[in-house]
């Protein structure tokens, strides 16, 4: 299959590796092959280039990558540790989904990266958690355990726990070097909050790490002198938690943020910033690159790959997506704050139950207070079960997890209200993840629109099919395409009127 054009190009890079681009002339016209024709119909070849040129020199020799490309964490162990060593062992590197897992299981999991990866790359994701004692057992572990990097994600602030691990063990080698061994990439959306993280770690935070005895004078003096985050994501319109907002206005405005913002600080080493949500493409990693991205960021499309912590009817659910398939929901977190997700909408009623139970929760101070159809609805169609049932359920939770809760809710019906429906919110997406059957119509599905993108992209090609799609092979044809789109960039940027004669 010589002639490269948009439909045919997709199959060549399933089948193929790293083609070689020829430009020939056929009846006057310039053609794009990829075996060079007669002699004389030649008018130029395109140097070989390759996936591994993409991206930050810096950035993959810090972290050990062959590619400038990371799949960025999946909580409840979506992002399994199956994935995070696929991708490890391949030369990219992933981000374990410790968000929602128990201490006991994060630690397990880690092992078991490590067992498998040695030195190779690997992250563990930290998620603002307004239970600082839960996040600073989660630091300790992490420290203990010798992770040599997290995706910290959610933080409006750096937290102490997240400075914890930041600052723990740093220290100045004998040529004046600093050394982190705890790597921070920081996901952020917003100016300020990136502007927290190309800062050093908050000294006030730092001191009363000190004063704990977390940290050692020694420690706390270099600190000042390291930006909180060695890399940063700019994360655009994503599955899950997202601002929505596009990644071409995003990710320049952002990059130049960084850049302005760490030039009078004297750094030793520049703070990277990379680029997540809405790939789901080779262009779309082109189109990061060429905006000055230092690495791209994958998402949604590992849901749907095999390796993947979920059950098998979402994947299919997932490779069934279209762009337009999925909207925006309240989530179970931040549910009193009317905090928002991306997530699927085509058979599931998740976004209109959520819905209704934000707006039943914001309106009427008790369950008790909402009018007894709508609580009857609640009761027979969105629980299945009784207030009072759901409620004793909530409470076995929170002994385990946070025993003061109880009381409090007890005292205060509004609060009640919310952890019964957060109940529900919490339980939809571990219905997901089970693939329950009898709750398809309440699962609860993150995904952005790079999903339904990846899948037109791969329609015909043997990525079609959910059991083809082994992460590495997404991430390393989304690379491919990515080193083929701009070589055809290239092509079609020269003048070929004058190279016919
Ligand atoms: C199912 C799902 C769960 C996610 N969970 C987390 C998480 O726990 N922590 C996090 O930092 N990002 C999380 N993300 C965001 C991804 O790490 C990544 O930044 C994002 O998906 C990239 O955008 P995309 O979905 O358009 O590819 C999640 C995304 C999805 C689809």
């Amino acid at each position: 299959m010589p002639f490269m054009n948009q439909e045919n190009s997709r199959e060549i890079l399933a089948n193929e590796k790293y083609p070689v681009l020829f430009a020939c002339r056929q009846n006057e016209e310039m053609v794009i092959s990829t075996e060079a024709l007669e002699e004389e119909t030649m008018l130029f070849q395109i140097p070989n280039i390759t996936a591994e040129r993409f991206g930050d020199s810096g950035f993959k020799k810090e972290y050990g990558l062959k590619y400038a490309l990371y799949g960025g964490a999946m909580a409840n162990g979506i992002a399994s540790s199956d994935m995070v060593i696929a991708l490890g062992k391949a030369g990219f590197m992933g981000s374990y989904g410790a968000g929602g897992m128990f201490l006991e299981v994060i630690a397990a999991e880690i092992d078991k990266i490590q067992a498998a990866l040695g030195d190779k790359p690997y992250m563990i994701n930290m998620l603002s958690n307004r239970n600082g004692e839960a996040e600073l057992k989660l630091a300790q572990l992490l420290i203990d355990k010798k992770v040599p990097a997290v995706e910290a994600s959610a933080y409006i602030v750096p937290s102490d726990a997240l400075i914890y691990y930041r600052v723990k063990g740093i220290y100045e080698d004998a040529e004046g070097n600093i050394v982190t061994p705890h790597k921070v990439i920081a996901k952020v959306s917003r100016e300020e909050v990136l502007e927290k993280f190309v800062l050093p770690p908050d000294a006030a935070a730092v001191a009363r790490l000190v004063a704990a005895g977390l940290l050692t004078e020694a420690e706390a003096a270099l600190a000042s002198r390291i930006p909180m985050a060695d890399d940063i994501t700019v994360e655009a319109d994503s599955g899950g938690h997202t601002d929505g907002r596009p990644l071409v206005s995003m990710l320049p405005a952002l990059i130049a943020l960084a850049e302005r913002i760490q030039a009078p600080l004297g750094y030793q080493k520049k703070v990277r910033v990379g680029a997540g949500g809405g790939i789901g493409t080779g262009l779309s990693c082109l189109a990061a690159f060429q905006m000055g991205a230092a690495y791209v960021v994958t998402g949604s499309v590992n849901q749907s790959c095999v390796e993947a912590g979920t059950s098998d009817y979402v994947k299919k659910v997932l490779a069934e997506t279209a762009m337009a398939d999925v909207m925006m929901a309240p989530c179970a977190d931040m549910f009193e704050s009317g905090a928002r997700v991306e997530v699927i909408k085509k058979g599931t009623m998740y976004p209109q139950n959520a819905q209704k139970l934000y707006e039943y929760y914001t309106k009427y101070p008790s369950f008790e207070a909402i009018p007894q159809a709508d609580r009857d609805r609640v009761e027979k169609r969105i629980l299945r079960d009784t207030f009072a049932n759901v409620w004793n359920a909530t409470k076995d939770y929170f002994a385990k997890v946070d025993p003061a809760k109880i009381a409090k809710a007890e005292a205060d019906p509004k609060l009640k209200m919310a952890l019964v429906f957060r109940w529900y919110l919490g339980c939809s997406s571990r219905w997901a993840v089970k693939g329950e059957q009898a709750r398809q119509l309440d699962m609860q599905i993150w995904c952005g629109q790079s999903m339904g993108a990846f899948n037109l992209w791969v329609k015909g090609t043997p990525l079609e099919k959910m059991e083809n799609r082994k992460v590495a092979v997404v991430a390393e044809t989304l690379l491919q395409s990515c080193a083929y789109e701009y070589m055809k960039n290239m092509i079609q940027m020269f003048d070929f009127t004058n190279l016919k004669n």
